[in-house]
């Protein structure tokens, strides 16, 4: 039992509860390709946590093609992209939960701690019913009505007070740098899951190493130095 309450935990969705990183990336990369843009999956690391909008912003960049279309053309290849993206999504299961996210989510609702969900994807719902998790978070942070994506700290200060929790004793789980840098902008304990992470107060390579026990342990002590 930690000496400091934890009042919440939020999770990113892509990346940290399952692995829509990839598909995301062949609907990009295909769209990237009709405009003779070549991104690999390297690129696609800056992607990870960035709004629909700002990938394609990022993507057009690369190909130095940031001036050459009107906002409604772009929102037309956004589009384009996203349903692409959602074909792909067709094929996701409960199966791709990815490994230790259930018994990690399982062992913070035995405590009766509260957990929320702060994803920038205006798709979040169709994912969450396809793992058959629909109705597992106590909230839900509606992406259409943030207005900064990551690295801004709105989308998990916005899941913290649809909890009720103070950041300060919340903890939020991230994949993607832009993530890592919201969190600590809360002024939530941020906890990364990536082998080429930084910035976060806990980081383990992959969701298998998610272990409540050892991430609450790190929050004690984090908070008994910090405080
Ligand atoms: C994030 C992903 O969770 O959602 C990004 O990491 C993605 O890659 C963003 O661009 C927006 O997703 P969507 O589904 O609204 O296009
Ligand atoms: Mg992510």
């Amino acid at each position: 039992m930690a000496d400091k309450a934890i009042e919440a935990v939020v999770f990113d969705l892509d990346g940290v509860i399952t692995d829509t990183a990839h598909f995301h990336f062949v609907a990009w990369k295909q769209l990237a390709g009709q405009l003779g843009i070549v991104i690999d999956e390297a690129f696609n690391e800056q992607l990870k946590g960035v709004s629909r909008m700002d990938s394609l912003e990022l993507i057009l960049r690369e190909g130095g093609q940031q001036h050459d279309y009107t906002e409604a053309e772009k929102e037309r290849m956004a589009d384009e992209k996203n349903t692409h993206y959602c074909q792909l999504l067709t094929q996701l299961t409960p199966d791709d939960i990815l490994p230790g996210i259930s018994e990690l989510i399982a062992a913070i609702k035995e405590e009766g701690i509260p957990i929320g969900l702060a994803s920038v994807s205006k798709n979040a719902a169709t994912v969450l019913q396809s793992l058959r998790l629909e109705g597992t978070f106590d909230y839900i942070a509606d992406a259409a009505r943030i207005q900064r994506s990551k690295p801004d700290p709105e989308i998990f200060l916005t899941a913290c007070a649809g909890l009720g929790a103070d950041p300060r004793r919340s903890i939020g789980i991230e994949d993607a740098a832009a993530g890592i840098l919201a969190i600590k902008a809360s002024g939530m304990f941020a906890v990364g899951v990536g082998p080429s992470l930084s910035g976060a107060d806990y980081l383990v390579e992959s969701t298998d190493q998610l272990h409540w026990n050892e991430i609450q342990a790190s929050f004690s002590k984090h908070g008994c130095h910090q405080h």
